[in-house]
């Protein structure tokens, strides 16, 4: 795709990335997209690069607007290798360019290159860069989502580069929202918004309520949010900006997912009564297959429900393995503001249970006990017991959701 332009003299040079379908091990059905951008101002100034397969994209969107060489400053607001990791090819095209990057974020870079002929300026909360008729703020955003990032505010234009604070992984022939919109769905967007907050920003939800309100203090005004994946926010910011506030508040939908693995169908088999009885208890659920489904999905469907049941058959005495690697996942991310439960099925002596409530525990997330097991093959005193269990569970969730829609 060719250079568009944002603003006069502000354009995307990115690349889309059509084909990925493995971020780093996190699924990306929809591809994704490397936003970097370019503007022509006295000091004509780049704003991060992109991943090293699109080296020759992003220069060629580059070479339609500009020549390379007059390139004067390069903004890395983040080093992660998907937006960093062609800086050298940009460098060697234009050697005297100033970097303009975090203290952070130059002690790693040099990691990645020999910087030691790049001309490189650290910068922090606050400093600012005059390119011309315009002037840049940068904004340090420490664990948002690593140590050495930072935005980029360019003030004259209220435009707001965001490296991958409300990205997407998202590829797209439209580049804007509001194109976005009249393309393909707005719920399709929000469901990429969702997934990449869930898998890469669960964690961060305090760090950025600070961060906004920070932002808001300091009288920065967004008209546009340019983030370094997926769609740029150019008609309605607002609805981006709402949305992470929610999330970094606990928004969740009044829903439960049961997130389950087995062996023999025995803990598959629970799984029907308890939601037969949060069904008739008027709360929607989700069954969600672990070996049928990538990790990053299994994530995203926790972080979009109030409460999770996971299910579990007992192997060895412990929970299944790929139960023990979704909550060690789950446990990464840091969620809060979620009630959880478990329920599975054993032979022997039993355990998967009591050890997914160890681990429920530790992560401080709320629990509801004591949870069901049934022996080898669920008889139907066992799944009356199920259903039982969904009924209360349900009323469990209806009442701590509450506190968050009072
Ligand atoms: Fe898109 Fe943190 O890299």
């Amino acid at each position: 795709m060719k250079a568009i332009s944002i603003r006069p003299d502000v354009y995307w040079v990115g690349a889309i990335d059509w084909a990925v379908r493995d971020f780093h091990g996190y699924v990306t059905p929809n591809g994704t997209t490397y936003n970097n951008y370019l503007v022509v101002d006295d000091h004509i100034t780049l704003f991060d690069t992109v991943k090293y397969d699109f080296a020759r994209t992003t220069i060629k969107n580059i070479m339609e607007i500009v020549d390379p060489s007059k390139i004067e400053n390069i903004v890395i607001n983040h080093i992660e290798n998907d937006h960093v990791t062609s800086i050298n090819n940009i460098m060697s095209l234009t050697p005297d360019a100033t970097i303009y990057i975090t203290e952070k974020g130059r002690k790693g870079l040099e990691r990645f290159y020999d910087i030691s002929s790049w001309k490189i300026k650290t910068v922090k909360t606050g400093d600012t860069l005059n390119i011309g008729k315009r002037n840049l703020m940068f904004i340090e955003t420490p664990m948002l989502h690593w140590p050495d990032s930072m935005m980029t505010y360019i003030k004259e234009e209220k435009i707001l580069i965001s490296q991958d604070g409300f990205g997407q992984h998202f590829a797209s022939a439209s580049r804007f929202d509001d194109e976005f919109i009249e393309c393909a769905s707005l719920q399709e967007l929000e469901d990429a918004v969702i997934d990449y907050y869930a898998n890469i920003l669960m964690p961060f939800g305090n760090i950025i309520k600070n961060k906004l309100a920070e932002m808001q203090k300091m009288g920065i005004e967004i008209e546009v949010i340019a983030p370094d994946h997926g769609i740029i926010w150019r008609k309605d910011p607002g609805k981006i900006l709402n949305m992470y506030m929610d999330m970094a508040n606990g928004a969740a939908d009044l829903r439960v997912a049961i997130i389950y693995d087995t062996m023999w169908h025995s803990t598959e088999i629970m799984t029907r009564p308890i939601m037969r009885g949060m069904r008739d208890e008027g709360v929607d659920c989700k069954i969600i297959k672990l070996r049928a489904t990538p990790m990053s999905v299994a994530i995203k469907e926790f972080w979009k429900a109030r409460a999770t049941l996971i299910g579990t058959p007992t192997l060895n005495n412990k929970m299944y393995p790929s139960v023990a690697e979704f909550l060690h996942h789950v446990a990464g991310l840091r969620p809060k503001n979620r009630i959880t439960g478990a329920f599975g099925s054993y032979g022997w002596g039993g355990g998967a249970v009591k050890e997914t409530y160890g681990m429920l525990k530790e992560m401080k997330l709320e629990v509801f006990e004591p949870g069901v097991e049934a022996l080898y093959r669920p008889s139907s005193e066992d799944e009356k017991k199920c259903y039982e269990f969904g009924r209360n569970f349900a009323n469990r969730v209806k009442e701590y959701h509450k506190q968050f829609n009072p």
